[in-house]
């Protein structure tokens, strides 16, 4: 992917980090999940008074994609609060290795976009186990 492609979809990401509704932790991310097709969903992490009731922007963008009927992904940038990149949770990762091929790509930025970082869903979750396994 070019260099313009991943500012282009990083800037997506930061446009659905406003949308943000994260009043527990204070901690906003933004995503913006590329389709085969070209297709771009966004999504933000949405935190519930129950805790353990949050959803991820990376959920929250696959689940808006997947149920529009998308089974097919490229990419995905994320962008969240901190100086570090925002890298995937594991629960995340996972639900990733439900629909994508281990050559997804996973551009992750802090907000200021001083630290990006671009890896492989292979080299987030290695050995990962999906639906290949209850073949
Ligand atoms: N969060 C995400 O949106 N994505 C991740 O991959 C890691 C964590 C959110 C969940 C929660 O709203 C906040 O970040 C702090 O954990």
């Amino acid at each position: 992917m070019t260099a313009e492609k991943k500012e282009w979809l990083l800037d997506l990401a930061q446009e659905a980090r406003a949308r943000s509704y994260s009043p527990y932790s204070n901690y906003a991310v933004g995503a913006a999940l590329l389709c085969a097709d070209g297709t771009v969903y966004q999504g933000c992490n949405i935190e519930n008074a129950s805790f353990g009731d949050t959803v991820c922007a990376e959920r929250c963008a696959m689940f808006k994609a997947v149920y529009d009927g998308k089974r097919e992904f490229t990419a995905i940038a994320v962008i969240g609060s901190g100086e570090s990149p925002a890298f995937p949770c594991g629960i995340c990762r996972q639900v990733m290795a439900e629909f994508c091929e281990k050559e997804f790509l996973i551009i992750t930025a802090n907000c200021d976009r001083t630290a990006v970082s671009t890896d492989t869903l292979a080299e987030l979750l290695p050995h990962s186990f999906g639906p290949k396994d209850l073949l």
